[in-house]
């Protein structure tokens, strides 16, 4: 198969197992990176040495109008049949009311919403060729804000009205869904209090893997009359109701 899947923010973390999961279910693999070139690049590797040819990676930082377009026009270079575009890449970064200053929302609100929005206007072309698909990293708190994130909850709640339009907009030839993860990894800079507090949300009693996220990614790519829905992957915390803390 000569199909390929761009992943944004592939190096590590959810972003490797997806890169991984859609590599063995036969796409090539285009890893986009930012900061973590040593991560990538050793992906890379293996994914070609298990299939030659069938990764390369690309550095891009997302959050500004110049590089997005940069991006876009070096990926076009490539001119890749494109079947599937993971907007996965994302700022988590505390943004507390009234100590936020505007360029940092505005780079927040780029990278997590300005970013896979164009991506898949721009791409939309080859992914309709393609008869492709698009998948969106959403988040469980876009429909309850979490306590000092409310930046990063607005943009993953616009990420999610966007994944919607896009649906509407790119049928019938491009599919576009989005992914809600529950608690999978811990941010860098979560706590005990906090992890335990979280944990006793979840009815499953337990974090998610990056796996059941990354599983999920390959059925919607293989999901012929799926488009324009949220799929949580949370253990059934937002079934049951959480709190934003
Ligand atoms: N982890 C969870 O439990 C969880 C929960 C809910 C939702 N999610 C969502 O699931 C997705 C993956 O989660 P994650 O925790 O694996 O993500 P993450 O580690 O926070 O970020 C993924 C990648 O995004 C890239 N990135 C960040 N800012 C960027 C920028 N301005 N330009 C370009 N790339 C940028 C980074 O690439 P480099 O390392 O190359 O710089 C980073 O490795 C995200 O969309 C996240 O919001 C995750």
């Amino acid at each position: 198969m000569n199909k390929w899947a761009l992943i944004t923010g592939a190096a590590k973390r959810i972003g490797h197992c997806i890169a991984k999961q859609l590599h063995h279910d036969g796409f090539n693999i285009l890893i986009h990176y930012s900061q973590s070139y040593n991560d990538a690049l050793s992906l890379c590797s293996e994914l070609n040495a298990t299939r030659p040819n069938s990764a390369q990676i690309m550095q891009a930082e997302l959050n500004n109008q110049i590089e997005l377009q940069q991006f876009i026009t070096n990926v076009k270079s490539l001119a890749l049949p494109l079947a599937v575009l993971v907007n996965n890449a994302s700022e988590f970064t505390p943004t507390p009311l009234g100590e936020t200053d505007y360029l940092a929302a505005q780079q927040l609100l780029a990278t997590n919403l300005l970013a896979p929005y164009f991506l898949a206007e721009q791409f939309a072309p080859t992914l309709k060729e393609q008869r492709g698909c698009i998948i969106n990293l959403i988040d469980i708190h876009a429909k309850r804000p979490l306590k000092d994130h409310g930046l990063y909850s607005i943009s993953k709640a616009a990420l999610e009205m966007a994944t919607l339009s896009l649906a509407q907009e790119l049928a019938p030839d491009i599919r576009v869904n989005g992914v809600a993860p529950g608690a999978i990894l811990w941010p860098e800079q979560s706590n005990d209090d906090s992890q335990n507090h979280v944990l006793k949300e979840i009815p499953l009693a337990k974090l998610g893997q990056p796996d059941d996220i990354a599983k999920l990614i390959s059925h919607l790519v293989s999901a012929p009359y799926i488009s324009g829905q949220i799929i949580a992957v949370d253990g059934g915390r937002s079934a049951v109701g959480f709190t934003g803390v």
